[in-house]
């Protein structure tokens, strides 16, 4: 029988209990559309208890449209956006930050998901030459693609050369509550005081139903996003229920909780795994995410009874997630089924 929780994406897990309990205090009588309303005020206000009283924030239904739009807010479509080659944005997202921004991504061979100051370097060129796109944006992923997590002084410095460039540093936050609970710093330690300009801030990996955020720490920088939301369709009308979400999760720090809870049992499934000669862990597990060099006949043994996602056809490269539910006893099977199929 395939068990009911799997390690596929901390996007298959359903929604916390807490979660779930918002969604349903804020379903009382009528209230008004699309943000003016009580249960959004109070969702701002824990964004700025986290962040900082200075920021503007804007919800948005998925991580997608927060990348999009927030890259929209701090380009015109004569620049460029250099990001990782794993990035998000630059393979997962349909080419919408490309059709939003009009800008061209400039992707950069990185070790281990995280760009660098070097890298980075790489790529700035061709400024000032009316013959090339200009580059106007860092995009780095916290935590990455491959589940590592940029240290604050990587990050202090990918701010300081792109402020030093004429550039804005951006993160793709859909794990960030993974990143600042690895590396024990409060959000706004993790975000503002390094040097990002904006956040893209993900609920639904961290027991959220569907909510991200948009969050700029220079309030300028927001000054025409609620027009650019609205034509890129992620304005909720029922925002109120976007908004419960993310209450929820602030209240009693539920997404810490959630966060260093799916990051544990990732160091856990990464331990048990390790006991396996034919199994290489290819990056090191910082956050939620566990990224395994099987033998190539054992996938699809594997996923009769596990889904989940190949990340490397020709490495043979899986990539195994843990969430807010996962637990050790899913680990425990789940470990007991691979070492079956992968005998060591
Ligand atoms: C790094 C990263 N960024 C952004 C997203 C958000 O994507 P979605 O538009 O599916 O919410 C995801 C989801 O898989 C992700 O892994």
């Amino acid at each position: 029988m395939r068990p009911s929780r799997s390690f596929a994406s901390d996007n298959n897990a359903g929604v916390h209990p807490g979660v779930l309990k918002f969604i349903a205090a804020v379903n009382q009588g009528h209230a008004v559309g699309y943000g003016d309303d009580a249960y959004t005020d109070r969702a701002v206000r824990q964004f700025k208890r986290h962040f900082g009283k200075d920021i503007e924030v804007f919800f948005v239904f998925n991580g997608t449209g927060a990348n999009a739009l927030g890259l929209r807010a701090l380009t015109n479509s004569y620049h460029a956006i250099i990001c990782a080659q794993a990035a998000h944005i630059y393979v997962d997202e349909c080419g919408a930050p490309e059709k939003f921004t009009g800008c061209k991504l400039l992707p950069v061979r990185t070790e281990n998901g995280k760009l660098t100051v070097e890298a980075v370097r790489a790529a700035y060129h061709g400024i000032g030459d009316q013959h090339h796109v200009q580059p106007r944006v860092i995009s780095i992923t916290q935590a990455s693609e491959v589940g590592t997590v940029y240290r604050p002084e990587e990050i202090r410095s990918l701010a300081q050369f792109a402020h030093q460039h004429g550039m804005f540093l951006h993160a793709d936050g859909a794990r960030i509550a993974n990143a600042a609970a690895s590396l024990k710093q409060n959000l706004r330690a993790a975000t503002s005081d390094l040097g990002i300009d904006v956040l893209s801030f993900g609920a639904t990996k961290n027991g959220g139903l569907g909510a991200d955020a948009v969050v700029f720490f220079d309030a300028r920088l927001a000054a025409d996003f609620r027009f650019y939301r609205k034509q890129g369709m992620q304005l909720a009308s029922k925002m109120r229920f976007l908004s419960a979400q993310f209450a929820a999760l602030f209240e009693g720090d539920l997404w810490l909780r959630n966060a260093q809870h799916a990051n544990r049992m990732a160091r856990l499934l990464e331990g048990k795994l390790r006991r396996n000669p034919n199994i290489k862990i290819v990056y090191p597990v910082e956050a939620n995410g566990v990224f395994a060099q099987i033998p190539a006949s054992a996938i699809a043994k594997l996923q009769k009874r596990y889904f989940f996602y190949l990340w490397d056809d020709e490495q043979s490269v899986v990539r195994w997630m843990c969430s807010w539910d996962t637990s050790e006893q899913d680990v425990e099977q789940f470990v007991n089924f691979v070492n079956q199929i992968v005998r060591a």
